[in-house]
Order: C-alpha cells, then structure tokens, then sequence
C-alpha cells in the first residue's frame, strides 16, 4: 500500500473517473491524427503489427510501472522520484527523470495545440460547406492554404491553449471526468460511423490490406531498425501517454483501492482500438481517391473531409467529428500539462490558478516556434527514411515521442525493475506474486530495458 493516502490535489472519485481521464489522456490526437499517417509513411501493415508488439511487451509494462510509482509518491513526477528515491534509499537524482518529463510534455503540448489548432479551424470549415462534392484537389488546397497562414495558425493555437488552461485550473477531477465520460463514447460512435462510410468506398478491402497485412514491399528502401521500430516505439508511448509523468500524475490521484493492473489493459485497449478504426476509416478513402498514404501530418485533414463531402448529412456529421476530436486532443493537452502545474503548486507555493496561467503562458510561446514552422521558417530533413518539411515542428515531434518519451520509460522501467525493492512493488500492485505479477516484472526487468537500450543504441548508430 502506498505511503500516503492521497496526494494534496485531491483524488478520483472513483476507479472509473481515474479510468476514464487516463483513457482521455491516451486516446487524442495521437490516435487519429499521427498514428495513421506514421502508417503511412513508415511500411503500413508492417508498422502496425510492430507497433501492437510494442505496446503489448514494452507499453503496458511501462504504463503499470508508471502509475505505480505516481501512487506510491503521490506528487509531482519530480517530488514523486525525489521521494521514492529517498525511501528506497536512493540518489535525489532521481528527481531528473521528473525533471525530463515535465520538458517533454512543454515540448509536445507546443505543437500539440498547433494541430488541435487545425481541427478547431476544421470544424469550422467542414461546417461552412466548404468540402460539399469536394476532390482531393480542393482538400489539399484548404489544407495548404490553412497551414501558410501563420496569423491564423496563431489565433486556434490560442484559443486552444487557453481551452487547456481553464480546465487544468479548475482541478483534475471537476475538470476532467465529465468531459470524458460523455464525449470519448460520442466520439467512438462517430468513428463506427466512419468505418461505415469507409466500407462503401471501392478500395475498402485494399485499405484493410494494407493496414493489416505486412508487406515485404513496404520494407523496400527501409531499414527495420530505424525506419519501423523506433517510430512505432515512439508512437507506441506518444498514444500510451507515458513515459514523461502524465500518468505518473494521474496516478498520484488513484485511490489505493483501484487495481493497476486491470486499469491499464483497459486503457491501453481503449487507446489501440480507437487508433486501428481510424486507420480502418482512413485507408479505404486514401486508395479509393488516390491519395499518397505517405502524405504526412496533414493525411487525415485531407481525407476525412473528402468523405465527409460525399456522405449523407456529411456537413453535420464532419463538423461532429471535428468538435469530438478536439475535446479528445483537449482530454489529453490537459494531461501534459499536468506535471508542470502540480510542480509549480507543490514547490512554489502558488495557486493552481497562478501556476496554471503560468505554465500555459510558456506552453503558448513554445507553440510560436511551430506555428512559423508550418510556414516562413519551414525546411525540410531526412528522418526514418522519410523527407519531413516542417523543419523545428517535425523535429520537435521526433526529439519528444522517439527519444524523450522511450529515455523516460528506460529509466522508469530501470527504478522500478532494479532499484526499488521487490516487496514495494509487491505491496502497490496489490495483486500477490502469481503468475500476473510475475509477468510484469519480467517485462519491467528484462524485455522493457533491454528493448529500449537496443533500439537506443541503433538510434545512435553503434550497431
Ligand atoms: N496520448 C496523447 C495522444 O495520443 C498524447 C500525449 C502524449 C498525452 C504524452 C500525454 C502524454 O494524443
């Protein structure tokens, strides 16, 4: 059990509340938005069976550590490894692991509220008409269009932060379980509602093809190591939320009667299902209108909207769409942000509001970057054999979900398979030393670390 209670935040008021905002943490943007077009430019079927393998030996092992550690802290990521370092008997430098999280979630959440910038502007234009009967010429034109006006990219990337803020002020439980226990559904249905519209597409069976079934061709010019598996690793703890203390944070507001366990295997299915029937929506339209699948970020924005233009009611269920898929990138910008305002609460001694404002103003310059990015400041570079155009924008990306966030879950597989002692991670878990138990530390011990160190290492080039 853990040491304390409950964290000075408050807590969940129950286990499905903590449930759900982790599930609104985890299903986002990341989803929908990136890991379609990562399928798309990193070898389809192939990519995806080795991404689900990621997340079944290396997230889900990753994700019980993670909360485990939050509950048994029950602060902040930096206070929280500080604390348990020192329980364990450990060195303070613990807290860096903290320290790195709170940078990586600066990091993302600067060009995350670009993108949910996008859909915010999408919702409009769907709703406007502007997609009735359009082709992929007109999709690709909005798209560009939107994208090279850094005026507008800076008024959504705005209000968008500001959206963020007034639900983190107001505390992780009032803010949060609501939205997301009304809204993640709504947004379910409606991507059933896409897999329907996909399905009467022409290519619907090639789109599953390629989605399903791993393809020699797609390895062709590819090296494994850096083309397949370090971009689905990376994308296997962007979609998880883990690996930079969001659901450290999370779970530093869970109850110590809650299971971890059967928390995270929810979780981590709510948030592969969602990603595979976006793919399932997505594909069938990107052959049927001769797409490229390698398309990049802007993939979906040039698609679904295609889609939405030929479907009956398509203007109300496209502008439906669009308000889901940003209250679900908001459910998860919340959770990034998260670990900077319980720091700055815990150790500044200041209001949630203050620290909130605080965080956000910062989190809003950081975004500058990439609102230029898109567009006076764009140039282009090689990664994981693809070209990226959007120079700090795409950079930033890859620094945080394929580097960041893997370094984050090494060290936190390392505490907690090695450093802590065995009996502290008995008592959290709460599930006896069977075979569920022994499973994990496994994973945590052997596969997770070692996982990460080789596909580390390849990154580097020593091998
Ligand atoms: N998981 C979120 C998504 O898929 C993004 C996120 C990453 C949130 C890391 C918190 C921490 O959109």
């Amino acid at each position: 059990m853990s040491i304390k209670n409950a964290s000075i935040h408050g807590q969940w008021s129950s286990r499905w509340g903590f449930m759900l905002a982790a599930i609104g943490s985890a299903v986002g943007l990341g989803n929908i938005w990136r890991f379609p077009y990562l399928v798309g430019e990193n070898g389809g079927g192939i990519f995806v069976l080795v991404y689900l393998a990621c997340v079944l030996l290396v997230g889900i092992p990753i994700m019980i550590a993670e909360i485990l550690l939050g509950r048994r802290g029950r602060q902040n990521p930096v206070n929280t490894m500080q604390s348990l370092a020192n329980q364990e008997s450990l060195s303070r430098h613990w807290g860096l692991l903290g320290w790195m999280g709170v940078g990586a979630g600066f990091i993302i959440v600067s060009y995350y509220s670009v993108i949910a910038g996008w859909t915010l502007a999408y919702i409009f234009r769907v709703g406007a008409g502007v997609f009735v009967d359009a082709d992929v010429l007109v999709a690709k034109q909005v798209f560009v269009t939107l994208i090279s006006d850094p005026e507008k990219l800076l008024a959504w990337h705005t209000i968008f932060i500001m959206l963020a803020v007034i639900v983190i002020a107001r505390g992780v439980e009032k803010g949060l379980e609501n939205t997301v226990k009304i809204l993640m559904p709504m947004l379910f249905f409606l991507l059933l509602l896409m897999v329907a519209y996909a399905m009467s597409t022409e290519k619907f069976f090639e789109g599953l093809h390629y989605l399903f079934i791993p393809n020699q061709e797609h390895l062709a010019n590819k090296d494994f190591f850096s083309d397949i598996l370090l971009p689905a690793l990376g994308q296997a703890f962007f979609s998880l939320s883990i690996g930079m203390g969001a659901i450290m944070a999370y779970g530093s507001y869970l109850s110590n009667k809650t299971s971890i366990v059967f928390s995270c295997f929810t979780i981590a299915i709510a948030d592969t299902v969602v990603a595979l029937l976006a793919g399932i929506a997505i594909f069938p339209i990107v052959f049927t209108y001769g797409l490229e699948p390698a398309s990049g970020p802007g993939l979906i924005f040039m698609t679904l909207p295609i889609a939405f233009g030929q479907m009956p009611f398509g203007t109300f269920f496209g502008c439906l769409f669009f308000i889901l898929l940003l209250f679900a990138a908001w459910t998860s910008a919340i959770s990034l942000l998260e670990p900077a305002v319980a720091w700055a609460v815990e150790n500044c001694n200041i209001s949630r509001i203050k620290a909130t404002a605080w965080v956000g103003i910062l989190a809003w310059l950081f975004g500058l970057l990439t609102v230029l990015s898109l567009n006076h400041w764009a140039f282009s570079f090689q990664f994981a054999g693809v070209v990226k155009e959007n120079g700090l924008f795409d950079l930033f990306d890859i620094v945080a979900s394929n580097f960041l966030l893997p370094l984050g879950g090494l060290l936190i597989a390392v505490f907690a398979g090695w450093f802590m002692r065995k009996q502290s991670t008995l008592a959290e878990l709460d599930i006896g030393n069977g075979w569920v138990y022994q499973c994990w530390y496994f994973a945590i011990r052997y596969i997770a670390p070692l996982g990460l160190l080789i596909i580390f290492l390849n990154a580097v080039g020593l091998f």
